[in-house]
């Protein structure tokens, strides 16, 4: 059974303030280094007055949920998942247990575990309907597109899904979500390319099965190379969760509308769709080649240093991290091995010195950007021959555990509610309609346009 975040303790802090404007006093208890949002609406300026409202865009200091499934501080570069540091999950575990981790909140016993790995092994086929719906994509549809699109089909096939108060549905939901994924990946990528796809083989594991629904071809059975296994189930289990991020935040919005998993996992694929999230690999690739050179390294920082051209150093900053990123660190590692086996490459080789040259300016410095998660899985994944677009969608297959994890935890909460922020409304005060348009061209009557 899944875990469910564990209640506030009561209160014994609290923040004392006083309102200018009345010259009242108010405690509003503080519980794990937070106050209540709502306690703010006692805060009145007058009768009639409906109390003061926190406003924060972007949610820089606003915690939405309390959850228990992934720790992280971002000043110390530290992540964990449900307690495991994230190094000791990369280097001992697989993809699949760290979704079951995830999930349930302790890692699985071996009966547990095999049971886990053949209910996803066994639902990783897909209606034909789907594969049709996938080859009714231009050549050219970018792949994120297509995987969005057949994960919010999905849901369509599976009406059951919608009762999600159901444990036994949302279970089956989860199951097929995390075996399908990498089945539309792999489909949306064999179509782009003009290949036939290939359908799942049920003796690999969940990593070659991907594999070779990606790059098999004549071969009666795909035989991936083990150093790519290895650093593909590394790097999915990287990206397996990161608290409330942008994509899981819009899983959870979404999902708090009571609609099926299917949609609400669609709208994470939107989400991490973007430049500013998971598409950042793919963007850093494309701000590699156009450096092209290690000699035009210091011309592009001084550009993104003078804000032209919006240009950003992709793969550089985030939100919470304020130190290197903890998987960061394990990626660049891996990079290490995975060229040590096909060679350097002259992007690594930018790479290499765009760090260097980034983490000694006084710029990046002073704002505490350092690389991210995204600035060498690209290269690393570029080096395992898969297209520069598809980069995103490996984050998805890998953030489908995630996102379903932490919407199981999002229904379960007892103080979850359907997502709807406030505003502060900027726009006019009432004023009356002028009806210029309707008296200057009057429509004409019906029965008259009718008799012409
Ligand atoms: N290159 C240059 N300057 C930057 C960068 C960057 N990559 N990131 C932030 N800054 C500057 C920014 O201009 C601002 O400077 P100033 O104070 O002078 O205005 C300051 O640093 C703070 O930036 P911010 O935009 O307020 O920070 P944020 O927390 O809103 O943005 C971020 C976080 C990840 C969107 C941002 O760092 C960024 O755009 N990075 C590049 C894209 C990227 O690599 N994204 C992947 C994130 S990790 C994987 C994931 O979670 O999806």
């Amino acid at each position: 059974m899944s875990s469910t975040p564990a209640a506030a303790a009561p209160a014994t802090d609290a923040l004392e303030i006083r309102d200018s404007r009345t010259g009242k006093t108010y405690s509003l208890p503080i519980t794990d280094g937070t106050i209540r949002a709502n306690d703010l609406l006692q805060v009145k300026a007058g009768a009639g007055d409906v109390g003061i409202r926190s406003y924060d865009p972007a949610f820089l200091n606003t915690a939405s949920c309390r959850s228990a499934i992934t720790f992280i501080d971002g000043d110390a570069g530290i992540l964990r998942y449900r307690g495991y540091p994230i190094e000791q999950l990369a280097e001992k575990s697989t993809f699949l247990e760290v979704a079951w981790l995830l999930r349930h909140g302790e890692l699985p016993t071996q009966e547990d575990y095999q049971d886990w790995v053949y209910r996803i092994t066994y639902h990783t086929y897909v209606h034909e309907n789907l594969r049709k719906f996938l080859e009714g994509f231009r050549y050219d549809a970018h792949p994120m597109s297509m995987l969005c699109s057949s994960v919010a089909a999905l849901s369509s096939f599976y009406p059951k899904a919608h009762a999600i108060h159901d444990p036994e549905q949302r279970n089956i939901s989860i199951v097929r979500l995390i075996a399908k994924l990498p089945t539309l990946a792999a489909f949306a990528y064999r179509h782009v390319k003009g290949l036939p796809f290939i359908y799942p083989d049920n003796d690999l594991t969940y990593v070659e099965n991907f594999l070779s629904m990606v790059a098999r071809m004549s071969e009666s059975k795909y035989e991936a190379n083990p150093v790519f296994t290895r650093a593909l189930e590394v790097l999915f289990i990287l990206h397996a969760d990161h608290e409330q991020n942008c994509s899981t935040n819009a899983v959870r919005a979404v999902g708090s509308s009571h609609v099926d998993p299917f949609s609400a996992v669609a709208a994470g694929i939107a989400a991490l769709y973007g430049p500013l999230h998971g598409g950042a690999n793919e963007a850093v690739l494309h701000m590699i080649k156009e450096i092209g050179h290690p000699k035009n390294i210091p011309a592009f920082i001084e550009q993104v240093k003078s804000g032209k051209g919006e240009s950003r150093l992709m793969g550089f900053g985030h939100r919470v991290y304020k130190s290197y990123d903890p998987r960061a660190k394990i990626v660049k590692k891996l990079a290490d091995e995975v060229f040590a086996q096909v060679g350097m490459d002259k992007d690594l080789e930018i790479a290499l010195e765009l760090e260097r040259i980034a983490l000694s300016d006084e710029y990046f410095i002073k704002r505490k950007l350092y690389p991210n998660v995204d600035f060498y899985t690209g290269l690393i994944y570029r080096t395992m021959a898969f297209p520069t677009d598809f980069f995103t969608v490996l984050f998805a297959v890998a953030r489908t555990a995630g996102w379903l994890a932490q919407w199981e935890e999002m229904l379960l909460d007892k103080e979850q509610k359907i997502a709807r922020p406030r505003q502060v409304y900027t726009g006019h005060p009432e004023r009356a309609y002028v009806p210029t348009l309707s008296e200057r061209f009057p429509r004409p009557k019906k029965k008259d346009s009718l008799r012409k």
